[in-house]
């Protein structure tokens, strides 16, 4: 009998990514139904699942009964949180633990969380990133529970060239990528539709993966191959300028989340994404995968119409 996959998120770019995986392919849809969770079960993102036979249930993180009855009867759950839907670490945390909590008293064999590297533990307390700290928190709390438990770890999304830190196209036709860190920061970049191609063989071996941090990118690249790489997928020259946050975000901040943008690119730049055991993590994960992550390449390539 398919056992029952949830997926918090649904709508969202992890959440999606997952199960666009498991429906495309065989050994995975045969072994697995599929139930998204939204808050609104009407918006097009979850009737678009639907009309691709996912079950799809409202639940809200804020919610403990929705929550139980998301996980009711779940084999395996993926659960995230959207630090930025409220942008508060307490209420991340408390969202966290609650999916945690619901699936621990459901009975739940799987847990996945998307995770983040705990930031202060691997500075030894001399910096801080309150978004990333607070998932490691809730990593932390899950790995206490009586469930077998894998830590997925998205490095930067090639999607925020997309919306957040998109291409600067001048008036002159000129590009510029525009973005706050030395041009030779490693940056390591995950297209987030692969979320399913890290994930896959956890779900193929609980046991195996229980307990482990995947840490998720294609490759670390620098600014300045990025660029270079625009360069070549456009056939025009894309100028790398280092800015200020400010400058180099496509979206509005807050004061508390102008604070946040600079500790990430401390973050990047002093320490790196995943600190001292990035490469050894990249390593290790990709030895486990069956499909070969998406190259920053392949991401523009696929991108290519939006960018000019
Ligand atoms: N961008 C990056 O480079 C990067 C890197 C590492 C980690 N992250 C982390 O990734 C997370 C965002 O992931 P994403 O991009 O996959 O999300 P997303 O595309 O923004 O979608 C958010 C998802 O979360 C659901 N959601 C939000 N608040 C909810 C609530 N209170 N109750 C139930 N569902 C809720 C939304 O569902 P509905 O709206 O349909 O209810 C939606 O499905 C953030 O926490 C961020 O810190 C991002």
């Amino acid at each position: 009998m398919p056992k029952l996959l949830v997926i918090f998120g649904a709508t969202g770019q992890q959440g999606s990514a997952l199960i666009d995986h498991v429906l495309n392919t065989p050994s995975l849809s045969s072994e697995f139904t599929l139930r998204g969770t939204t808050r609104n079960a009407s918006k097009p993102a979850a009737s678009a699942l639907k009309d691709r036979g996912v079950e799809v249930v409202e639940a809200d993180f804020n919610d403990g009964r929705s929550l139980a009855e998301a996980v009711s009867g779940a084999h395996t759950v993926f659960g995230m949180t959207n630090f930025w839907d409220e942008g508060s670490v307490e209420v991340e945390i408390k969202q966290g633990k609650a999916i945690a909590d619901a699936s621990v008293t459901a009975g739940v064999t799987q847990l996945i969380w998307s995770s983040s590297p705990n930031v202060t533990e691997m500075t030894n307390g001399e910096h801080g990133l309150a978004h990333f700290d607070s998932k490691a928190e809730v990593e932390e709390y899950i790995r206490n529970l009586n469930i077998r438990s894998t830590f997925f770890m998205p490095g930067w999304f090639m999607q925020n060239h997309l919306s957040m830190m998109p291409l600067v196209k001048g008036d002159d036709s000129s590009y510029t990528f525009r973005q706050p860190w030395p041009s030779t920061t490693r940056i390591p970049v995950i297209d987030i539709r692969d979320t399913g191609k890290f994930l896959a063989p956890v779900l193929a071996n609980p046991d195996k993966y229980h307990g482990k941090r995947l840490t998720c990118a294609a490759a670390f690249y620098t600014p300045i191959e990025m660029a270079e790489t625009w360069s070549k997928v456009l056939g025009k020259n894309v100028e790398l300028q280092q800015a200020t946050e400010e400058e180099s975000f496509a979206i509005p901040f807050t004061e508390e989340q102008k604070k946040m943008i600079k500790d990430a690119s401390t973050l990047m730049t002093k320490y790196e994404y995943y600190g001292p055991t990035g490469d050894d993590g990249l390593a290790w994960t990709l030895a486990q995968l069956t499909d070969r992550p998406v190259t920053w390449e392949k991401f523009l390539n696929d991108h290519r119409p939006l960018f000019l």
